[in-house]
């Protein structure tokens, strides 16, 4: 030991930089999490090691779990339990540590078995740069859902700034799962939940069909997937499917990022031009409040969002 290694720091390592997360097919994509504190704690470090590389591997297909972990030196009393901290946020008894021939032989013997959901759960399908796409909406209380998401669900801690784990056992969580079809690689997938909204005993007896506010969680497009419009695409899909649902009321979306702002702006937008709603916009300095509020229902916007979209179609005007 040298007179350094008594300094707290020569063991200290950044717990973003020491997670590795692969998605592994022919190759593997190696990439590092934007968040790590809750696995590893607010300061995002990790003491009692040298040199330290924590794996987290998946399958690009069946994404069956494995973790390992490498250092030079490891301080015997101190250093954290990293893998039992990580293994806490995977599902139980499915993840394979450092063994990797036997994960091996598990995501093969695994990936035999895999087929997508049944047509029943198909909710679109598109081509882009010559792949076929294809998106489900499952349950979450659905066999093959509730599987998957137990594996993925690690993503939205160490992707999306304080994101949790949703309720498994609450029904009115629905999956959105992004496929490649002849891959049949995970593309990504979206949480949502729906809000039953009563509208007071008249129209609670008066209509068999309850109505209902649909909020997008979660929204995760795994990182060697990005940047190749698919996060539009699969924005655009679960907003055409409500938009074309009669007890839909309106579409939110739960705390949405920088980046998400962008891609919900863009393609709302679009939308909003393509059904020649620009032109209707008042020139008016003040617009009047119940038009807002009329057009805001009729295109199931939530205000937030609905005021900043008039706001850019103004400003577009005046540009
Ligand atoms: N070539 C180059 N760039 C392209 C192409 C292409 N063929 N197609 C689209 N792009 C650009 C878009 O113009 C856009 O550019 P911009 O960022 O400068 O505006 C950018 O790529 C992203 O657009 P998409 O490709 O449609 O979106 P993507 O598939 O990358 O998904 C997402 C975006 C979901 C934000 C993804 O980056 C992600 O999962 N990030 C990590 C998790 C996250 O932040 N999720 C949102 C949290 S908020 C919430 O969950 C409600």
């Amino acid at each position: 030991m040298s007179i350094l290694d008594f300094k707290p720091e020569a063991w200290t390592v950044s717990a973003n930089d020491a997670l590795k997360i692969s998605l592994v097919s022919e190759n593997a994509v190696q990439f590092s999490p934007s968040f790590t504190y809750p696995i590893y704690g607010d300061a995002e470090q990790i003491f009692g090691y040298k040199d330290l590389v924590i794996h987290l591997v998946f399958d690009s297909v069946t994404f069956k779990p494995f973790v390992n972990v490498k250092f030079s030196d490891k301080l015997k009393e101190d250093a954290e339990d990293v893998i039992g901290k990580l293994l806490k946020f995977l599902p139980e008894g499915d993840v394979i540590v450092k063994d990797e021939e036997k994960w091996v032989d598990a995501f093969q013997e695994e990936q035999k078995q895999f087929s997508f959901p049944s047509d029943d759960y198909k909710v679109s399908q598109y081509n882009k740069n010559g792949d076929e796409f294809v998106v489900y909406k499952q349950n979450i209380t659905n066999h093959f859902c509730k599987k998957l998401h137990r594996r993925v669900q690690i993503f939205v801690l160490l992707f999306i700034e304080a994101a949790s784990y949703i309720d498994e056992n609450d029904q009115n969580w629905e999956i959105f799962w992004l496929f490649n079809k002849a891959t049949k690689q995970c593309i990504g997938f979206v949480t949502t939940y729906k809000y039953w909204k009563y509208l007071g005993a008249e129209q609670f007896d008066q209509s068999k069909e309850l109505k209902y506010r649909a909020k997008i969680s979660q929204f995760i497009v795994f990182p060697p997937y990005q940047h190749e419009g698919h996060g539009s695409i699969l924005y655009n899909t679960i907003v055409d499917l409500w938009l074309k649902d009669n007890n839909l009321l309106e579409v939110t979306v739960e705390d949405p990022n920088e980046m998400f702002d962008d891609l919900r702006d863009r393609n709302d937008l679009e939308r909003l031009e393509r059904e020649k709603f620009f032109d209707t916009v008042p020139d008016n300095k003040i617009i009047d409040e119940q038009w807002i509020e009329d057009q805001r229902k009729k295109h199931k916007l939530e205000k937030r969002q609905f005021s900043r979209l008039i706001e850019m179609i103004l400003l577009h005007r005046k540009s």
